[in-house]
């Protein structure tokens, strides 16, 4: 397990375990931020499901512990979650930030981690839950398209939203280019959610997340230029 560090000038950093399931560029925004001295987490563990994930060894080469537990290896679903459950808690994580992690979980796994585990979404939902949110966006013609930051419950894709980032729908996009256009929308909005919910600036109350007076509602924004062209 990791040595606990310490926020400059304050307490302790949250301990976060990152879960992805392929290339990880989230998980790399995420890395990069906690690097930081101010930063208020500390990245402790990387697991994937998949063994061949990309983002495992990028995670490993920058000394952070990295895992996969194989789903395949699990008669069910229950098997698996138990056993990533179990080294989740190894790795004395306290939050979890998922990205990219391509798993759907129990309702037993989502309830130990209620409240402490998060996830980004390539949709500004509530539209778009689950696959193929960019074709949906573009087959829709909504203008704005993003992704959203919001902790995991049960239901996929659903939970309070902690933060949203919106890019325009450019004439000419395919799935690809949008795709890539929040993308990069996702890797600014990730951290500085994931920064604010590490510091316990939100409070809950009945599927709603409220930040804290002192932060402002656009602290969990991110919005580009309307002329942005990638
Ligand atoms: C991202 O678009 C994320 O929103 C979605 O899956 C993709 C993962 O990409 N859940 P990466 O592995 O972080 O590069």
């Amino acid at each position: 397990m990791s040595a606990a560090e310490t926020v400059e000038g304050g307490g302790a950093k949250k301990r976060v375990a990152i879960l992805i399931s392929g290339r990880g560029s989230n998980m790399m925004s995420l890395v990069k931020a906690a690097e930081a001295p101010d930063y208020p987490a500390q990245i402790v563990a990387v697991l994937s499901n998949r063994p061949d994930a990309a983002g495992l060894e990028w995670a490993r080469d920058r000394g952070i512990e990295a895992h996969s537990v194989d789903h395949k290896s699990f008669a069910n679903r229950e098997e698996f979650d138990r056993a990533l459950h179990q080294k989740l808690e190894a790795t004395g994580s306290e939050l979890i930030a998922c990205a990219g992690f391509m798993r759907l979980m129990t309702p037993w796994l989502v309830d130990q981690w209620r409240d402490r585990m998060i996830n980004i979404h390539p949709s500004l939902l509530p539209l778009f839950r689950g696959l193929h949110t960019h074709e949906r966006a573009l087959e829709a013609g909504v203008r704005l398209a993003g992704c959203t930051v919001h902790v995991v419950r049960s239901e996929v894709d659903t939970g309070p939203i902690l933060g949203q980032a919106a890019v325009p729908v450019c004439d000419g996009d395919t799935a690809d280019t949008l795709a890539a256009r929040v993308l990069s929308a996702e890797h600014r909005l990730y951290p500085q959610v994931l920064a604010l919910f590490a510091a316990g600036k939100y409070d809950i109350d009945h599927e709603i997340a409220r930040l804290d007076q002192q932060s402002g509602a656009g602290a969990a924004l991110y919005s580009p230029a309307v002329d942005v062209d990638s």
